[in-house]
């Protein structure tokens, strides 16, 4: 989601909607502006694209020169217009980016003492929360601070009041908040190409800090309430590259996005006391996954990746045989499904027409299931009887990467709850995997650090006309995925393989020009994989290791290595994901191709 927020002299509507313009990127299934004007908040709304918005205000314009607005990507509630930002109760009004954690526990309470809600959003305690404090307080500003201090997770907000309509408050708690500025005004946005034009003297919001704007001075604060003082800074980017975030290109972007998106997948879904996990829109009953005695897994491209990492978790935690397909085949075949058969379709966009049919087809024969979705109210979440969302934000890169890591963080929370039900997984090992799961946001932060290395190994490959990937078990859907990876961005052919099956036939291909990238992590297939190293290496082929960190024999041996983190087995994949992405991404950049939009692929393919 994106929010933008003003005070000032001008016409608030213009330069918000203007911001939310810029920030529409960031998620665009509806959108809303509110004014105060006379000490009078005045809302419009509208589902869609920002241009219906648009047109909602030529016909029925609001005024005001103090003013918040907000395009969402929804995350909780469908898109529509009672969902659409801002919220309001009582005179309180509120935009948000971010997910409230424990906004089920503070609505039961906020209806048990009276309040009434309109929406399905997580967004619409914040407003209540405040409200009530105000009630309480008698002093907006109090009452934001209380309300802010009761929420768990995360949060940017911009908050107007109708009893003090010339201030606007600003708070952030794990969301991107920037200030502009200006000549007597103020602007607040998410991200900094929505405010750009109007100001380049910018203040950069920490998780915890406040901003009060009143009679045109800003005053900075904890949320707590300790004085701060803050710097602006000058911000010299063009509007392209603000608008990358900085970054040259939406790929690298997504990439250094991947641990946010990870903990935005994980937030409000763990009981860290029980070992289990609540997934809101699973739908399925506790009977119902009892019943199940088959599992298919199905979608398409990196997607059809996730999904094989699934297959080894499910396995191996429940017990389960699970089938992987691609569903351009699965819907051709004759596959076996009946009524103890769960389908999970696993796909980003939630619109692929493939995936969409093998849905359809494994419905008609009776099978239940559940779809793993970046995309709220997309055809394929809307059809499907339970969905697990990834909360990873809009994806613009035509080549997947925090999608995928999401997926996988959403088959193993899949994973734990399937467990946890039908008692393959008991509380205690349940409460380690979610242990190890809830590290993986700081360990992929580390892993971002080696993007310099992996440039430099970029470098001194990327005339090879052909890449071998090699993984085992868990592992090896990456090798998949990592040559996927180059083929797409950087049209250099590169095939990946169970290393275990190199000698029957890739082996052949091996010579002194032929780079191969092992995966080889510390785990219970490390000897293993470690000798199908030595083969590559006895026949001259150029290893380039992807290890955990310290090992001296894995360093010893191949002519580069790559250092990850040693965590968790069951989550070696996310991490071994990230240097792959890099140096698909590094090779395309110094070859010169469309990162972005490499030639003849579509982000979301809707035939078949
Ligand atoms: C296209 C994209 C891939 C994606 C696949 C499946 O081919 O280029 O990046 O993995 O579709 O998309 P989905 O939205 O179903 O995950």
């Amino acid at each position: 989601c994106g929010i933008v927020g003003y005070t000032g002299k001008q016409e608030a509507t213009s330069i918000i909607l203007d911001g939310l313009k810029k920030l529409e990127y960031r998620g665009y299934d509806s959108a809303g502006i509110c004014t105060i004007h006379d000490g009078q908040a005045e809302t419009r709304r509208s589902e869609g694209k920002l241009i219906n918005l648009e047109r909602l205000l030529v016909k029925e314009p609001i005024v005001g020169t103090i003013g918040i607005g907000h395009t969402r990507w929804a995350t909780h509630g469908k898109p529509s217009e009672i969902n659409a930002h801002p919220h309001q109760a009582g005179p309180v009004v509120v935009v948000h980016n971010g997910i409230i954690e424990n906004y089920l526990q503070l609505r039961e309470e906020l209806r048990a003492s009276g309040h009434t809600f309109k929406s399905e959003t997580d967004t619409e305690v914040i407003a209540h929360l405040t409200e009530k404090q105000l009630r309480e307080t008698g002093n907006f500003e109090q009452a934001v601070r209380l309300a802010l201090g009761e929420l768990r997770g995360a949060y940017a907000v911009c908050i107007l009041c109708e009893n003090e309509p010339g201030t606007l408050i600003a708070a952030k708690q794990g969301s991107p908040m920037v200030i502009g500025l200006g000549d007597g005004e103020y602007f607040v946005a998410s991200d900094i190409p929505a405010i750009l034009s109007h100001t380049r003297n910018m203040i950069f919001m920490e998780d915890g800090e406040m901003a009060v704007f009143r009679d045109g001075r800003a005053v900075f604060s904890t949320v707590a309430g300790a004085p701060l003082v803050k710097t602006p800074r000058y911000i010299d980017w063009s509007p392209l590259l603000a608008e990358k975030g900085g970054y040259k290109h939406f790929m690298l972007k997504e990439i250094f996005e991947q641990p946010r998106a990870i903990s935005d997948t994980i937030a409000g879904r763990l009981v860290e006391e029980e070992g289990a996990v609540y997934l809101e829109d699973l739908s399925l009953g506790d009977h119902e996954l009892k019943a199940v005695e088959r599992i298919y897994i199905i979608a398409c491209g990196t997607s059809w990746h996730a999904g094989l990492v699934g297959k080894f978790l499910i396995e191996d935690h429940c017990r389960i045989p699970v089938e992987v397909d691609i569903a351009s085949e699965f819907r051709y075949r004759n596959p076996v499904v009946n009524d103890k058969t769960l389908i999970i379709l696993i796909s980003q966009s939630g619109e692929t027409a493939d995936t969409l049919a093998a849905m359809r087809e494994g419905k008609a024969r009776g099978g239940k299931n559940i779809a793993i979705c970046n995309v709220v109210d997309s055809s394929i979440a809307r059809e499907a009887d339970g969905v697990i969302y990834t909360h990873a934000g809009p994806e613009i890169g035509v080549a997947s990467t925090k999608a995928f890591v999401t997926q996988l963080v959403a088959l193993y929370l899949f994973t734990i709850k399937l467990g946890r039900t039908i008692a393959t997984i008991d509380k205690a090992k349940g409460q380690a995997m979610i242990a190890s799961l809830v590290r993986i946001p700081s360990l992929l932060e580390k892993s971002l650090e080696l993007n310099p290395q992996v440039e430099t190994i970029a470098r001194k490959y990327m005339n090879a006309r052909d890449f071998l990937y090699l993984g085992r078990g868990i592992n090896y859907p990456i090798a998949l995925e990592g040559a996927l990876k180059l083929k797409e961005i950087s049209y250099i052919h590169a095939e990946g393989y169970p290393a275990g099956e190199m000698k029957h036939g890739p082996i052949a291909l091996i010579d002194e020009h032929m780079p191969v990238v092992i995966l080889v992590p510390r785990n219970s297939n490390y000897e293993k994989v470690a000798s199908n190293m030595e083969e590559v290496i006895a026949r001259g082929g150029r290893v380039i290791a992807v290890c955990s960190a310290g090992d001296e024999d894995i360093r010893g041996k191949a002519e580069v290595t790559v250092e990850i983190p040693r965590d968790s087995d069951d989550l070696a994949p996310i991490l071994l994901s990230v240097p792959l992405q890099l140096l698909a991404y590094h090779v395309a950049v110094l070859k010169g191709t469309d990162v972005d939009q490499p030639r003849n692929l579509a982000k979301s393919v809707t035939v078949e």
